[in-house]
């Protein structure tokens, strides 16, 4: 192959040009929020029956009930839930309650634990003694505890928080979070709890913040944009979509939710907490609203469309509002953020090209219709396929999302090149090498579909004890990276993308493959994660052109450069087993003699896993470039070239 570099850039590299989308599926409660307690306030849950005390369990005989308000006043409206505990009369020794997080609990050495609960007693309680807060291993031995004088006059809910250190680093996260009373002092006496809480630090230590190492993995990859909060998870339904007055402030005012991967939300990763998280990452906010169409099918009449109208028209306030002028402004600077933040676009719902005939006969023009004349420097998304169908007022910005084969990835790297330059642009907001079946791209491991990203897109599976062990194939991930060739030549009209789902808890996952894959202790980088990175932290900030590679061919390859520091920057996907020799003409008059690779390669169906998770990883060398210089990249792989040139 011989690339000709043109040395006069065609289009800017958008700084949102790669980023993050994020949705609670497999991920949020569990993953990137840093809460290590599940099932902390009982929310939404049913009373009186087993399985409101998931992840529950009683301690030393003690008698759990979860209960409504009808049994006690609930803690607050939102979480009307509590826990009954009940001693029983003849008993001794710790008796209580032990919670085992989210399949294990992180327990380190070097971290203090912040933790907190509510309690209180019937009135007329002789209950004596403390409440004692602990972290124990799983054979029992005690890692941390705090305590407190438990009053028998807390008729009250009554906030109990405490803080500690453990003592030893365990070998495992099978840990255990327990409350316990001393029996003999307490026997026969009731206790109520509610709104459990326990972290660990949190990234850059905002409170109800983030787990450090994910957060610090997400963070790795440089990026510029970040979508929130769906994804499907926008909304199963009318009444359990995301709803951003249940998903701010006070943890006590966050009833949950059922999402629409299976399992309740605690939504404690609210509207905030994802502002928050884009501010320290450098990422500016591509933020859905939800547009009256659930993703059980269930879409809202125009004559009914207004209070959600109002309802996003006040979620933006609350993100960019004028504290002075607007209630949801004034919640956002009481919450101590007075400033607006940044915002790329609101995203009017998520794939409604499932519901297009109501997107286009009202739902995008009644939202965009009364939102733009509210906020005029907003930009607005459709998530409809373009002019399919023709949405009126005219839709500037798309999320177009794709999951396929890594074959699809590398023959569509093609696909932009084709859209019209007329002013609309793209945030290719989903996309994922899946399957290897095209025509069962959503079917079982066995039929094709991947578990880990993996360079060629294939999958094993071998079974842990704890879980099912799975693999993004790297065939896959440089499917992805040809595809991002065709990005980067098309940004200037492609202004974001990301890849999803971003993550996955392997003890419980709804989705393969994802991104990066974590449990309770570790975080597992998949090779799509390190083409991400490399990509996001070489995007350079201009386009340059070059010989444009075969779209039928099996090599691909974009230029950039970095202004500031002179640096070239090309991108190499060869997504074919057998070597490339890549010939470069550059239009420098000085070109440095050494330049920099960072390569990641690998067998077409291997990858990362979480029991060899560093399988492939990216290296760094040095090559010998010129004004035109030789380099070979390896069958199945991904190269960055850096030169310096002027
Ligand atoms: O990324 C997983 C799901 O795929 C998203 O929730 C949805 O938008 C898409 O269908």
């Amino acid at each position: 192959y011989t690339v000709t570099i043109n040395g006069s850039a065609s289009h800017p590299i958008p700084s949102t040009l790669y980023g993050w989308m994020w949705e609670d599926i497999n991920s949020g409660d569990g993953g990137l929020y840093a809460e290590l307690l599940q099932n902390r306030a009982f929310q939404q849950v049913t009373p009186q029956t087993p399985g409101a005390l998931y992840a529950w369990s009683a301690v030393g005989g003690a008698s759990l009930s979860v209960v409504d308000s009808t049994v006690t006043p609930s803690l607050s409206t939102a979480l009307p839930n509590s826990l009954r505990v009940q001693i029983p009369p003849k008993t001794s020794g710790n008796i209580g309650i032990a919670n085992s997080g989210y399949f294990g609990i992180n327990v380190n050495a070097s971290w203090t634990y912040k933790g907190s609960f509510y309690y209180k007693v019937p009135v007329g309680s002789t209950v004596k003694g403390s409440l004692t807060a602990s972290l124990a291993s799983s054979s029992g031995v005690k890692l941390a505890s705090a305590s407190v004088t438990i009053r028998s006059n807390a008729t009250g809910w009554t906030q109990v928080q405490f803080s500690f250190k453990p003592k030893s680093t365990p070998s495992d996260t099978n840990n255990v979070f327990s409350v316990t009373v001393d029996g003999a002092s307490t026997a026969g006496q009731t206790i109520y709890f509610a709104l459990f809480s326990l972290f660990p630090p949190t990234y850059k230590n905002r409170p109800n913040g983030m787990r450090l190492d994910l957060a610090r993995v997400l963070a790795d990859g440089q990026p510029g944009v970040f979508r929130f909060p769906g994804g499907s998870n926008l909304g199963q339904s009318i009444a359990g979509r995301w709803n951003w007055r249940n998903a701010v402030g006070p943890l006590t005012n966050r009833p949950g939710r059922l999402g629409n991967w299976g399992y309740i939300n605690t939504d404690g990763l609210g509207l905030k907490e994802c502002l928050d998280f884009a501010e320290d990452l450098g990422m500016t906010s591509i933020m859905a609203i939800w547009d009256g169409y659930a993703a059980d099918g269930e879409t809202v009449p125009e004559n009914q469309l207004a209070q959600y109208i109002q309802e996003a028209a006040d979620q933006i306030n609350f993100v960019i509002g004028d504290p002075a002028k607007s209630e949801p402004a004034a919640l956002r600077a009481s919450l101590g953020h007075p400033k607006p933040y940044p915002i790329a676009a609101v995203e009017v719902g998520n794939e409604d090209f499932f519901a297009s005939d109501t997107y286009a006969a009202y739902r995008w023009r009644d939202f965009v219709g009364n939102l733009s004349v509210q906020f005029p420097n907003v930009q607005f998304m459709a998530t409809t396929w373009i002019d399919n169908p023709v949405l009126n007022p005219k839709a500037m910005l798309y999320d177009l999302h794709q999951y396929s084969t890594p074959t699809w990835f590398a023959q569509n790297s093609f696909q932009y090149d084709y859209y019209p330059r007329d002013g609309r642009k793209y945030f290719a907001g989903e996309y994922a090498a899946i399957s290897t079946d095209p025509n069962n791209l959503f079917g079982s491991p066995s039929q094709g579909r991947m578990l880990w990203p993996t360079i060629e897109g294939g999958f094993f599976t071998s079974f842990l004890p704890f879980r099912i062990e799975s693999q993004v194939r790297f065939i896959g991930s440089v499917g992805e990276a040809a595809y991002m060739t065709g990005l980067e030549r098309n940004a200037d009209i492609v202004f974001a993308a990301a890849y999803a789902p971003l993550l996955q808890n392997i003890a419980n996952y709804q989705w393969t493959p994802n991104l990066i894959g974590f449990d309770a202790g570790t975080v597992y980088k998949s090779t799509s994660y390190y083409v991400q990175k490399m990509f996001s932290l070489n995007k350079g900030d201009e386009y340059l052109p070059s010989t444009i590679p075969s779209q039928s061919g099996t090599v691909f390859w974009s230029v950039t450069r970095r202004t500031a520091t002179k640096e070239v920057l090309i991108k190499i996907a060869n997504t074919n087993g057998t070597p490339a020799s890549l010939t470069f003409n550059l239009p420098y008059a000085t070109v440095h003699a050494t330049g920099t690779a960072t390569v990641l390669t690998g067998a077409q169906t291997a990858g990362n896993s979480p029991s060899a998770p560093d399988s492939i990883v990216p290296t760094t060398t040095k090559f010998n470039a010129g004004k035109t210089f030789t380099y070979n990249a390896a069958g199945w792989s991904v190269d960055v070239l850096s030169v310096v040139a002027y």
